[in-house]
């Protein structure tokens, strides 16, 4: 089951965060997104009554952005990740965007793959993107149908 993100979440969220992304963001990162952000559309994936993935995205007029896509480890590899992106994708359609970016560590095999699967093309490389370690990223698009108005 899929459900928007809610504060009540951010424990388990930060949970999940700290295991899987690197730098993870913080609990605060995640309450602005929820809070304040206009833009942000939050959703977590619910197997047994428990959280195991989440994703984020922005929406901004007839642009969509994924911020975070996340599987916990114990469940990856069981094909979770469609329920994530099928939401991505049909929330950036509802939306009416022409196209759905993001940006990846080149070295992230696993969701550059998983990103592939779902049409994304990479578009460009971002370099020295990442402040921790100075990786490059690519970043990938996703063309949609539009009809922005
Ligand atoms: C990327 C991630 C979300 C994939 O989730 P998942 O539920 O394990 O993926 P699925 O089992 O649904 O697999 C879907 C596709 O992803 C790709 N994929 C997933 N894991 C992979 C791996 N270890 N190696 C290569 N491809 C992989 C494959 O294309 C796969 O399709 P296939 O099964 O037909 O080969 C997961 O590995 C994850 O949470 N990673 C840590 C967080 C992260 O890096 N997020 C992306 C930030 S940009």
């Amino acid at each position: 089951m899929i459900r928007e993100m809610l504060l009540t979440d951010l424990d388990r969220v930060i949970n999940i965060e700290n295991k899987s992304i690197n730098p993870p963001w913080k609990k605060t990162d995640y309450e602005y997104e929820l809070r304040v952000n206009p833009y942000s559309r939050y959703y977590v994936l619910i197997l047994n009554e428990e959280i195991i993935g989440y994703c984020g995205m922005w929406v901004m007029f007839d642009q969509a952005q994924i911020t975070t896509f996340v599987i916990e480890k114990e469940h990856q590899r069981q094909g979770y990740s469609k329920y994530l992106m099928d939401k991505i994708i049909s929330v950036a359609n509802e939306s009416k965007c022409e196209n759905i970016t993001l940006e990846v560590r080149v070295s992230n095999v696993a969701a550059i793959s998983l990103y592939k699967k779902y049409g994304f093309i990479i578009a460009n490389i971002r370099k020295s993107y990442y402040s921790d370690n100075h990786e490059d990223a690519y970043l990938m698009i996703k063309p949609l149908g539009g009809n922005y108005e």
